[in-house]
């Protein structure tokens, strides 16, 4: 499977980590160490809710149900059910403590 560069903007900084692209954004970010809010891991509850700043991800046919269409039209993803599919970019992760 492909193999793709994950960005993460905050706090003024940025890491990059590399993501597979057969593996949930959440679980690639909790797997490097990142304490990225979370509960339901499908979809649901929206804690992992971030903003897809650059790239294109695929939720595999999964419907993301915890977001609104507002969300959807600012560019936010749920990262539990959302897999790589081009170098991504991501900003506004809910981070139970900074990057
Ligand atoms: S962990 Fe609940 S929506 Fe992602």
């Amino acid at each position: 499977m492909s193999q793709y560069s994950l960005s993460l903007l905050g706090d003024g900084s940025e890491l990059e980590l590399t993501v597979s692209g057969n593996i949930d954004l959440l679980t690639t970010m909790q797997e490097a160490g990142l304490s990225v809010r979370s509960s339901c891991r499908n979809s649901v509850c929206r804690l992992c809710k971030c903003r897809l700043v650059e790239g294109e991800i695929s939720y595999q046919g999964r419907p993301p149900c915890g977001l609104l269409d507002r969300h959807i039209a600012e560019g936010y993803i749920l990262p539990c059910i959302a897999f790589a599919r081009s170098d991504l970019i991501l900003d506004n992760l809910s981070l139970n403590k900074s990057i």
